[in-house]
């Protein structure tokens, strides 16, 4: 193949995948239209998962007015928040309930994107941003846990960052003091302290924030460029505009999340789900709290961690990690009905894992 051939080719695969000629509002959201089938419901996840990214942008710069990134003040800065600041308990809660939610929404939607095909030729592009943007919405958790500077918070941090470091047991040669410089590049200095509280805060505020926006802003335009994929086999029954009819059916689903946010933020603690005193503050000095566990949503890898030995489960990780970046050329071939099944039983894995890893861990390890 001539280099002038390569450069055409190039040129035909970037611009199937991003059509310039359609970068304008009569096609992008004039013609736009949503078909109505039975998982229609599908449509509205992505556009709630950015709604809950609104809100956790909106209620973490009025955190950010008052929060300190030190480890002699963070804690205290977060306590003077939920008690002396006029609404602050209520911010404060929306954001860790809307995080909540929003990994949820994320990881539902990857479901049904992957069960409706959505990410077959040409909207490839959709995919993989959105795999970026799965990945930087759970270390947007990581990071945020770590904020409060309590002791759980500080233990959890620990234990998650030595996971890195165990990897290099398993590399070969240089490759094996790989995780621990990692590690070591994260967390700043000998032991989690200042320099990680800083880091931890410059990725929560600045540069997860950053990158997600750029991710988004790709994701969001492929959409709008190639509309909405078919999602299901069968002919739609009908097909609705975009603008206005389905925007202000995306506009509902936003308000309820809104008022369950609202509700839950303002009578639900949501620290009242866990099993610790959420409210010490680190002491270095103190002992690693029993039964520490991460948050909810890292336990569909957390108890098989702990239930089978560490090179499976990263391996594992592996795999799926390249997998769910292959997805669109792995899958290709495969119908919907099969996408469908593997969505379920993926769904279905990640239930039971994060109600029930903790019995089925007690079961095994008593
Ligand atoms: C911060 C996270 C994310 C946000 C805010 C977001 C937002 C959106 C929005 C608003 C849409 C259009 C409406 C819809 O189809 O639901 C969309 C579509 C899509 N998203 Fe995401 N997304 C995110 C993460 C992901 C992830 C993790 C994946 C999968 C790996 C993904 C794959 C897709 C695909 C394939 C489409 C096209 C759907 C179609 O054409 O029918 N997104 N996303």
């Amino acid at each position: 193949m001539s280099v002038k051939e390569a450069i055409k080719n190039v040129e035909s695969y970037v611009g199937e995948r991003f059509p310039v000629e359609k970068m304008n509002y009569a096609s992008m959201v004039q013609k736009k239209e949503v078909p109505v089938h039975q998982l229609s419901w599908g449509y509205y996840i992505g556009g709630l998962a950015l709604f809950l990214f609104i809100v956790q942008i909106f209620t973490g710069l009025m955190l950010l007015f008052y929060y300190q990134p030190t480890v002699s003040d963070a804690h205290a800065s977060v306590e003077y928040i939920t008690e002396h600041v006029p609404g602050g308990a209520l911010v404060r809660n929306i954001h860790s309930w809307a995080s909540s939610m929003m990994i949820a929404a994320v990881m539902i939607h990857l479901l049904t994107t992957f069960a409706m095909k959505a990410f077959a030729r040409p909207r490839e592009i959709t995919w993989i941003t959105g795999v970026v943007l799965l990945g930087v919405t759970f270390m947007f958790g990581f990071t945020g846990y770590l904020l409060p500077w309590h002791q759980i918070a500080v233990n959890a941090t620990k234990i998650g960052l030595q996971t890195i470091e165990e990897i290099g047991q398993y590399l070969p040669g240089e490759l094996a003091t790989w995780p621990r410089a990692i590690k070591e590049t994260i967390q700043g200095e000998a032991s989690v302290g200042q320099a990680t509280l800083s880091r931890f805060f410059a990725l929560h505020v600045i540069i997860l924030p950053l990158s997600i926006a750029a991710m988004l802003g790709i994701h969001l335009l492929s959409v709008q460029l190639h509309g909405m994929s078919a999602g299901v086999d069968e002919a739609p029954k009908r097909k609705e505009k975009f603008f206005p009819t389905f925007f202000l059916k995306d506009l509902k689903v936003w308000g309820v999340a809104f008022l369950v946010l609202f509700i839950l933020g303002l009578c639900v603690p949501f620290e009242s789900f866990f099993a610790y005193p959420l409210f010490s503050p680190f002491d270095p000095k103190g002992s690693t709290p029993d039964g520490i566990k991460p948050e909810w949503y890292f336990f569909w890898v957390y108890y098989p961690l702990e239930l089978l030995p560490f090179w499976m489960i990263m391996l594992g990780q592996v795999v799926l990690g390249a997998v769910l970046v292959a997805t669109p050329w792995i899958f290709q071939n495969t119908n919907r009905r099969a996408m469908r099944l593997l969505a379920v039983a993926a769904g279905i894995y990640l239930i039971v894992m994060t109600l029930f890893g903790e019995n089925i861990y007690h079961l095994f390890k008593g």
